[in-house]
């Protein structure tokens, strides 16, 4: 049986707080830790297959142009090799995601350098590697390639343009204002598991193992691919290896595993090694970002301007969202937003860890200590003094907002000194120490969800759903609700995610997983729930539910009377997304040491305090906000994707050269959890978590760096190279 709800107003009661089992917050560690950890949990290439092919992707080496002949005899003749596969319906590109559609097909048109042209199969991985290695593959270059989006006349995107009152005469007017540009670099998701298909035909059903992060709309982008009916079609992500966005839309690997495997008659599976999964699934957009803010005496914010350049191939409906918060962050009745993006021919720009805050808040929030300098306010009172009463272009009000709280208990648990700051102001022989911080905001989203859960004859319960836990914590947090809800331990409880066989989820992406399959499971609980209170002559509401007993002592077994009992939830967002602006939203604060003469950046502490709603498991969205300040990091010091002028290849394709924080750079890091409840947001009152952590991060560096060492920076990363040439004497 179906139960449908859609949420048109808040839900502030505090149900979910007074129930009885007491397991909703805990923070349980996750279910599948023990299989990840001991290598049992088999990731998308781990499945055993018998009789399975290996593929290896070839990959153009040319920017722009067309295959104009593909020597397949010069690899079939070699040994174990079975086929070279150059079919049509080969995909170029990766998805974005959300587009419910194949992304581009066709492999003879060559758009960026690395781009998947053939796959070759054959009876080993190193057979198939060798193979490809060899294949010989002729282009005619086109000429005119795009390589470098300063170069080209971009497209502004209409809907994101802000024109509210006069920037330029508020700047002239204002007490103190500020103009500066900032830049920060591509980044790419950098997810531990590689891209990687195995597909099986039977008949012509097929069944790929992949790893991807959003079942419901990746189903539909396969069978589009591959001219399918989405019944004919199984997909299954149990486990998923980190995403970060990469793993949204189906990648190039997917649809060739499947036709491959259809067309040599047994199962085939491709892996992507490193440097392929770096050229070919979707990097994040570089950006240049103009900020002008402009404040009266007391540093409230009368003029507010946010201009930024991203890029995309030609074709592509995604432009990173860098305003996306900008819209709402802070007050300032003068308004000027624009974004506006360059056609070039690098791959496929898509989303990337918290797509557009991840590099506008650190612009914006570098920006905001620029003008608490210049204003002599200190920078956690300059944000206090801007907070908009209500989100001041729509004029709707905020679902919940705890920016406030954030930064007051931020500053008290890291130990802030209030008060202007002057930099240079403590040196440790040849380092130069100081602090920073930055505020953060993430806007929330919801989407649409199914879960089906059932209550079993002997009193466990189990959820269903095509969900994806990509590391998050999803298996045990759809645990912990439905616990809560039945009254059991969510030991009791199996969860079964990952598999198109199941009703489908949100996916996971943009942070909105938790919140929106944690509300499609809350729905099914509570038909089941009513079901068990008609039975003892109550409502849902008084039903009381504890380690599987009722208030008055009747066991759930005795209650279901040897059947089971099974409710689909159907969670959809209703007209309330419309009535307020919702966001997560929080404060970070780092103090950093900085060498004065190599220009090396070490972060020794940083914090950050958050506020997105109810936590639905302290521990798991505790290591979510970890993950999200490691990001920071890295966005601040190391991560650039590094592009050659001459033909557009990518430079620094490996975790050897493109440089995420490691453990030695991740040093002592502390979470606060601001307690919030958002009724709006969602029917739990949760909001998204894990991008927040990421969304404004690198500012609190970058502002220690001027602080410990007077270099203002404006770009990103802040490597020593730049920290060095900015550095006063
Ligand atoms: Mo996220 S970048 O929407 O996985």
């Amino acid at each position: 049986m179906k139960v449908h709800f859609k949420q048109d107003e808040p839900d502030n009661s505090n149900r979910l707080d007074g129930m009885q089992q007491g397991v909703l917050g805990k923070p349980l560690p996750r279910i599948e830790g023990l299989a990840k950890a001991t290598g049992t949990a088999p990731y998308a290439a781990e499945y055993p297959v018998e009789n399975c092919a290996e593929g290896v992707l070839v990959t153009a080496t040319i920017t722009r142009g067309e295959v104009t002949s593909i020597d397949r005899e010069s690899v079939l003749s070699m040994p174990g090799v079975i086929a070279v596969i150059d079919d049509e319906k080969l995909c170029t590109r990766a998805a974005q995601g959300t587009a419910n559609e194949a992304p581009m097909q066709g492999p003879a048109q060559v758009c960026y350098w690395g781009q998947p042209i053939a796959l070759v199969v054959a009876e080993t991985f190193e057979k198939a590697r060798d193979a490809a290695k060899h294949l010989n593959v002729e282009y005619r270059v086109e000429e005119g390639a795009t390589l470098d989006p300063g170069a080209v006349e971009p497209e502004e995107q209409e809907d994101e343009t802000v024109h509210q009152g006069d920037l330029a005469h508020a700047m002239a007017e204002a007490a103190h204002s500020i103009d500066v540009t900032y830049t920060t670099k591509g980044h790419a998701s950098a997810a531990m598991e590689p891209h990687a298909a195995i597909a099986e035909w039977d008949g012509d059903k097929l069944t790929v193992h992949a790893s991807l992060q959003m079942l419901n709309y990746n189903i539909t982008e396969l069978a589009d691919a591959l001219d399918m009916e989405e019944d004919d079609v199984r997909l299954i992500s149990r486990y998923v290896g980190g995403g970060f966005g990469s793993k949204l839309g189906i990648s190039e690997e997917v649809v060739a595993a499947a036709l491959a495997a259809k067309q040599v008659g047994r199962p085939v599976r491709v892996v992507q090694s490193r440097q392929q999964v770096f050229q070919t699934v979707m990097r994040r957009s570089e950006t240049t970002q103009r900020l002008r803010l402009a404040a009266d005496s007391e540093g409230k914010l009368i003029g507010f301007g946010h201009e930024a350049l991203v890029s995309n191939l030609p074709g592509e409906a995604f432009a990173e969202p860098v305003l996306q918060s900008s819209h709402f962050m802070y007050g300032g009745e003068n308004r000027e937003l624009m974004l506006k993006v360059a056609r070039i021919h690098r791959m496929t720009a898509g989303s990337v860890r918290a797509p557009g805050e991840a590099v506008g808040m650190p612009a914006l929030e570098g920006a905001m200590d620029v003008l608490a300098e210049k204003a002599g306010i200190d920078p956690v009172e300059l944000r206090l003094r801007n907070i908009p009463e209500d989100d001041p272009e729509e004029g709707l009000p905020f679902s919940s907002h705890k920016l406030a709280e954030c930064l007051k208990q931020g500053a008290e648990a890291f130990g802030w000194e209030n008060g202007p700051r002057k930099p240079r102001q403590r040196r440790e022989g040849e380092w130069w120490i100081g602090t920073g911080m930055a505020s953060a905001a993430r806007v929330h989203n919801i989407s649409e969800a199914k879960a089906r859960v059932t209550l079993k004859a002997d009193g466990a319960a189990l959820v269903e759903t095509d969900m994806t836990d990509i590391g998050t914590g999803t298996y045990t947090i759809l645990a912990q609700i439905a616990g809560e809800m039945l009254g059991l331990d969510p030991k009791r409880v199996l969860v079964e995610l990952g598999d198109t066989r199941h009703p489908r989820g949100p996916g996971s992406g943009g942070s909105w997983g938790a919140a929106s399959i944690g509300s499609a499971v809350y729905v099914a609980c509570k038909a089941i729930r009513e079901e068990l209170a008609a039975k003892i002559g109550t409502i849902e509401d008084k039903l009381e539910l504890n380690d599987g007993k009722t208030a008055t002592g009747e066991s759930l077994t005795d209650l279901l009377e040897g059947k089971d009992l099974a409710r689909e939830g159907h969670y959809e967002p209703g007209d309330i997304e419309d009535d307020y602006t919702a966001s997560g939203f929080g404060a970070f604060f780092a103090e950093v040491r900085v060498n004065h003469y190599t220009g090396e950046t070490r972060v020794d502490r940083m914090l950050g305090a958050f506020g997105f709603g109810r936590v639905l498991n302290a521990k798991t969205a505790r290591s979510q906000c970890i993950g999200g300040i490691t990001w920071s990091i890295g966005v601040a010091l190391t991560e650039a994707l590094e592009f050659d002028p001459q033909d557009g290849h990518l430079v620094n394709c490996d975790l050897a050269e493109y440089h995420v924080p490691v453990h030695r750079d991740v040093p002592d890091l502390d979470v606060v959890l601001v307690e919030e409840r958002d009724g709006a947001a969602s029917p739990i009152q949760a909001k998204g978590i894990g991008e927040l952590g990421m969304c404004g991060g690198a500012a609190a560096i970058a502002n220690a760096i001027y602080n410990a060492c007077g270099a203002r920076l404006y770009d990103y990363p802040m490597t020593p190279d730049r920290v060095i040439v900015a550095m006063p004497d």
